[in-house]
């Protein structure tokens, strides 16, 4: 920190802020941005123009002689508390701020602080610093060359960009089931670098009272109590003990997986205003959360099924690169380095399998959030769902008709995959049948070669996926040591009202009307007089968020245990109440009554105020319960997509004239916030399919760093979809739910893709990689000669 003066900066100190204090005023919204406290300051960000280079000099002079600007914060002030590094999930580091170099394009170099928001701004154009280009690595597979450029130079001993190697599954079977094999195919797949995208950007407003020693965090965190935890573990050594922090998650716009990991600008908002002991705001804007934020995927992948004639699969190997940026800060809590990657078998009874990973540095931000996603569950989809189609073309079979033959029948469950997974329930099978039968798959092929004679280009592609969610259990997931369970707790007031907290965050799901569903039905109180709560950690249970569909897996979970314990001790009152034993008592949604006698009853709300005025002696009063559920087994919920798409020949556009979705997430809870849940994904899905890349040149330069380069679908692109379902109860949910936020996103492109490619097939295309431009698409036309 550098301060203008002592006084310029502590002037509007202590005593003055606690005069003013009012400790949570909010503005007119629920947002972060819409928090405004008395004295607030506000942050901006320096970022720097080079992909890599050295830091050679900051000059601040000229920001600080702005009116308003009170400090220029760089990598030497946090040093100096030896906060400028972070750790990451993944056991890597990360910048803070860079103290040495900086590796990628808008990489935060400086923070400056000023009264308003203006002058923050114009504080960050009048710092100006000096750098020295250094070479930069763009490309991973060049990365890993010998005499690359060693990016990390800060870790002792690193001669390269090489991070991990991970593998699983048996590699000698795999290579025998391939030389024995009568068919095989191998198909390079890449997914290209995206970003979520949300509405709403990161930021947050650091509030640290220096009277009380009281750290106050608003910020746009899916996981407030990791975040807490965070906090101490990083900052404990300069006084922030975890009972004095308390993080609050007002409402948010859409995370995503995008609002998991700790970025460097909450980092410096929490140190500036510790040191300062005002609070301070800090909202990123549109280009820095596109060009700077934790991307997802990038995968360079070859995908490999071998088969016998008939069309049975009998060995799969996967092949991967990662580029992970300059540090691999994957929000990946899973012992696996590649998160649930393994689920590559996918719906298919595939005996042998093997997959390996490379991961590498590059200059390019770190990341790989799970973007709508478990943990690269979108990756592994992609390549199964895709190279089954390559097969079936090399085997001129129907796609539907390879699927049925290779689906793990519905009488195998729970399945024990050949990388290691127990799926727990699922009927793949019924699934497409319905999704054919509901599109007309017969008709619309025998259209297609009617389209096809007239040198139309239509084509129809399926996507048949697996998804795994709901992470824990404890047992393969974990945050920096902290078992992945979550969390209900339930208090039903003297009137029969109630509240309930959780330990995960909803960013737009509809927590607050599904988990008050699955109180009214395990108690009978109605939904309306549930009051849901989750996001501050000085009221929530202890959890550890919302991201990759694992709400209702875990606190859904933990909220029907919760209530159910509530239940038994209303039990007992009411046995006490109607001087019966509790044998004799059976439950009815909302009451207790006499076995026999159902006039002699005692409601909820009846039991609810004896517990708190008249309850068997020698019982603890009150009603209430917590829970914290650690789920056996992760969820497998399941999905037959069918795409059609027209081509136009003129322009490579792609149209999707229909897209059916037919969806099993168990049993449901509320059908319609499911069915929101699968058109939002199902158009995240269709964006990376047909529109969003970020990508570099080769000097780090970004491009789709900005929403005139980065084409997010608009009501205008999105087709009118179309969804069905089948239900499929989880056998270890006490509510039989299954998670489902995330499914279309995962399972709608290959769908896409599978579509695009069919359309071409029959000129020889086998594979088109995302996005597929209409440039991009154009260029095949005109080299299969059909461009009009
Ligand atoms: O963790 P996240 O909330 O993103 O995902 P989820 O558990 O799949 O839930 C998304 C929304 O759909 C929540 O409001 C759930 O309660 C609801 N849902 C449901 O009604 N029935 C299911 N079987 C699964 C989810």
């Amino acid at each position: 920190m550098e301060p203008k003066t002592s006084a310029a900066v502590c002037g509007m100190g202590h005593s003055m802020k606690r005069k003013e204090d009012p400790r949570f005023i909010r503005g007119k919204g629920h947002y972060v941005d819409d928090i405004k406290l008395p004295g607030m300051l506000h942050m901006d960000i320096v970022r720097s123009p080079f992909a890599h280079a050295r830091i050679k000099a900051i000059h601040t002079e000229k920001a600080l002689a702005i009116p308003g600007v009170l400090a220029v914060i760089t990598g030497e002030t946090l040093k100096a508390y030896n906060l400028h590094w972070m750790p990451t999930l993944m056991s890597d580091t990360q910048m803070v701020l860079p103290t040495e170099k900086v590796m990628y394009q808008a990489q935060e170099v400086a923070a400056v602080i000023a009264t308003d928001r203006y002058a923050a701004a114009d504080g960050v154009d009048a710092v100006e610093v000096e750098y020295e280009p250094l070479p930069v690595v763009v490309d991973p597979f060049k990365a890993l060359e010998p005499g690359a450029p060693v990016l990390r130079d800060d870790k002792e001993g690193k001669a390269n960009n090489h991070i991990w190697h991970w593998e699983t599954g048996d590699r000698e079977a795999t290579e025998r089931a391939f030389a024995e094999a009568d068919v095989t195919v191998k198909q390079d797949i890449y997914i290209p670098r995206i970003h979520v995208a949300s509405i709403e950007t990161c930021g947050c407003v650091a509030d640290y009272d220096p009277a009380m020693g009281h750290l106050t965090v608003y910020m746009t965190t899916q996981a407030p109590h990791a975040i807490r935890t965070v906090i101490a573990l990083v900052a404990g050594h300069v006084g922030l003990s975890e009972e004095r922090i308390r993080v609050i998650s007002p409402d948010i716009g859409g995370g995503f997986g995008g609002k998991v990991p700790v970025y460097p600008g909450y980092v410096i908002a929490v140190a500036a205003s510790v040191v300062i002991g005002k609070p301070v705001k800090w909202v990123e804007d549109r280009m820095e959360n596109l060009q700077a934020d934790s991307f997802a995927r990038d995968y360079h992948m070859t995908a490999e099924l071998a088969a016998k004639k008939d069309g049975t699969m009998t060995a799969l190997r996967i092949k991967t690169l990662a580029d992970h940026g300059y540090a691999d800060a994957a929000a990946n809590p899973s012992k696996f380095p590649a998160g649930l990657f393994s689920i590559c078998t996918g719906s298919y009874d595939i005996k042998t399998a093997f997959t390996e990973m490379d991961a590498a540095y590059t200059n390019k931000p770190p990341g790989g959030v799970a973007y709508r996603c478990s943990f690269r569950v979108t990756e592994a989809v992609h390549a199964i769902e895709r190279v089954t189609d390559v097969l079936a073309q090399e085997l001129k079979m129907d796609p539907a008709e390879l699927r049925f033959k290779n689906f793990i029948q519905a009488d195998q469950f729970p399945y024990k995959s050949a990388l290691g997974w127990q799926y727990d329930s699922g009927n793949y099978k019924a699934a497409l049948e319905k999704a054919m039968e509901k599109i007309g798959y017969d008709e619309l092929r025998k259209e297609q070669a009617e389209k096809r004679a007239k040198g139309e280009l239509m084509g129809i592609g399926i996507c048949s996926f697996t998804e795994i969610v709901g992470a824990g259990p404890s047992k393969d997931f974990d945050i920096l040591g902290i078992k992945m369970f979550d969390s209900a707790e339930i208090r039903i007031h003297p009137t029969g009202k109630a509240i309930a907290r959780f330990g995960t965050k909803s960013q737009g799901q509809g927590h607050e009307t599904t988990y008050a569903q699955i109180v009214a039905e395990e108690l009978g109180i109605p939904a309306a007089h549930i009051q849901v709560e989750e996001g501050d950690t000085d009221t929530a249970p202890y959890g550890l968020g919302t991201y990759a569909s694992r709400s209702t897996p875990t606190s859904g979970a933990a909220c029907a245990v919760a209530a159910r314990k509530i239940r038994d001790k209303a039990k007992k009152i009411a046995a006490h109440l109607l001087e019966v034993a509790e044998e004799d008592l059976e439950w009815e949604t909302g009451k207790f009554f006499v076995k026999g006698a159902p006039q002699k009853a005692k409601t909820i709300q009846e039991i609810a105020f004896a517990a708190y005025t008249n309850h068997p002696p020698g019982m603890e009063a009150g009603l209430e319960a917590v829970d914290y559920y650690d789920p056996p087994n992760l969820t497998f919920p399941f999905g037959s997509y069918i795409c059609v798409v027209d081509i136009d020949r003129g322009t490579g556009q792609v149209k999707v004239r229909r897209f059916l979705a037919v969806d099993d997430c168990g049993n449901i809870i509320n059908p319609m916030i499911v069915d929101g849940q699968i058109h939002g994904g199902l158009s995240m899905g269709l964006a990376p399919a047909l529109f969003e890349e970020i990508s570099y040149d080769e000097n780090g330069n970004i491009s789709g760093g900005s929403f005139m380069d980065y084409l997010v679908p608009t009501a205008m692109e999105t087709p009118n979809w179309e969804t069905d379902k089948t239900v499929t109860p989880c056998p270890h949910h006490p509510l039989g739910a299954k998670g489902v936020g995330e499914s279309a996103t995962v399972g709608a492109p290959p769908a896409i893709v599978n579509a695009v490619v069919d359309a071409l097939s029959h000129l020889g295309v086998r594979h088109i990689e995302i996005p597929m431009t209409p440039e991009r698409v154009w260029n095949i036309l005109k080299e299969k000669g059909v461009a009009e």
